[in-house]
């Protein structure tokens, strides 16, 4: 019985549940909201494509009752509020980590083996807190960031360069906010480098709109994006539950790589069955490294703020 759930039915949660009910390789996809009869609707709804989307994967719905996602392999958690114009990632943090923090106890409760993808901002620091509720091995709860990230990277560069988003292999690191650190160096178009088909001020500008990619949408929508993010969720989930060993960007607990300990950073992992499988320590130049530092000493405060709140 191959079983994910999803908490939080809202716009991030109901997308990712309906990517993975059309990739059609669970049996059973359960979302969970507190608001009632939410997640019942939206499971209803996706469900009731079925038969048009052609997939068997029943999608059920729940209003906070936790026994209904027991023997879950993964756990997306999206509960918690999203960005509105002129807040910050950081800023959802007092409301967002007592979520979280309940959200985790129900959870490993009834699946005390799944694996947590975390979704809900401050991205960093949310996988922080949910690891230290968990109890479990940092390898078993990581964040979904750096596939988003990297997504908008390449949709970009693609229109840009004029070919197929799939040419482009890429690679985005560091935390989910304005510090994080594009790698051009790793960036390549059907394996030429990217600095041969995009002019310097070209892929700089590029950069910039990546790193402000969250806010762009926030600012036209008036609330955070949510089919990219919904289905890099799901792609994650595609990875682990089928063993697909996929070498994602992905925010893991670092344990002295580039020089950072204890703390939450997107990097290159291969994810599989057991969570992240391995985390891969590429070469970073002196800049690189800077803008890791950098990075890191910006997630590092927010998870200070989330110490100082002493939810555990
Ligand atoms: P949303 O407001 O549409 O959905 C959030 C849902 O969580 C709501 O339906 C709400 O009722 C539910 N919820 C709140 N407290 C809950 C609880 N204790 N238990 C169960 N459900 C609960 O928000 P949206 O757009 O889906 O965003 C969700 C989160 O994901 C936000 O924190 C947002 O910032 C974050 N996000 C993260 C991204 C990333 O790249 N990591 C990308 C996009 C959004
Ligand atoms: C995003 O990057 C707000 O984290 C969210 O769209």
């Amino acid at each position: 019985m191959k079983k994910v759930t999803v908490v939080g039915a809202g716009n991030v949660g109901a997308t990712c549940a309906d990517v993975l009910a059309q990739k059609n390789f669970l049996d059973e996809v359960v979302l969970i909201d507190i608001k009632e009869g939410f997640a019942e609707g939206k499971a209803l709804d996706i469900w009731e494509a079925s038969a048009i989307n052609h997939f068997d994967t029943r999608v059920n719905g729940y209003t906070n009752d936790y026994s209904k996602t027991a023997g879950s392999e993964v756990v997306v958690i999206t509960s918690g509020i999203p960005r509105r114009p002129g807040m910050s990632r950081d800023d959802l943090i007092s409301t967002n980590a007592k979520i979280m923090m309940d959200v985790v106890g129900k959870v490993t409760k009834y699946s005390p083996d799944a694996i947590i993808i975390v979704v809900a901002n401050p991205l960093d620091v949310m996988t922080y807190a949910a690891h230290k509720a968990s109890g479990k091995a940092a390898n078993k709860v990581f964040g979904m960031a750096g596939i988003l990230d990297t997504a908008r990277y390449r949709s970009f560069l693609a229109t840009e360069i004029g070919v197929s988003p799939n040419d482009i292999q890429a690679l985005l690191m560091g935390g989910h906010g304005d510090t994080m650190v594009p790698l051009p160096r790793y960036t390549t178009v059907a394996g030429i480098p990217v600095t041969k088909l995009v002019e310097a001020d070209k892929l700089n500008a590029i950069i910039d709109r990546t790193k402000k990619g969250g806010g762009e949408i926030v600012k036209l929508l008036g609330t955070s994006a949510w089919y990219a993010p919904g289905a890099a969720a799901a792609q994650m989930v595609e990875s682990i539950v089928n063993n697909q060993k996929h070498i994602f960007p992905v925010c893991v607990r670092l344990d002295g790589q580039w020089g950072q300990k204890g703390v939450y950073l997107g990097s290159p992992v291969r994810l599989g069955r057991e969570g992240i499988e391995e985390i891969i320590e590429i070469d970073l130049n002196e800049e690189e490294m800077k803008d890791m530092e950098t990075s890191s000493a910006a997630v590092k405060s927010v998870m200070d703020v989330f110490d100082s709140m002493n939810l555990i």
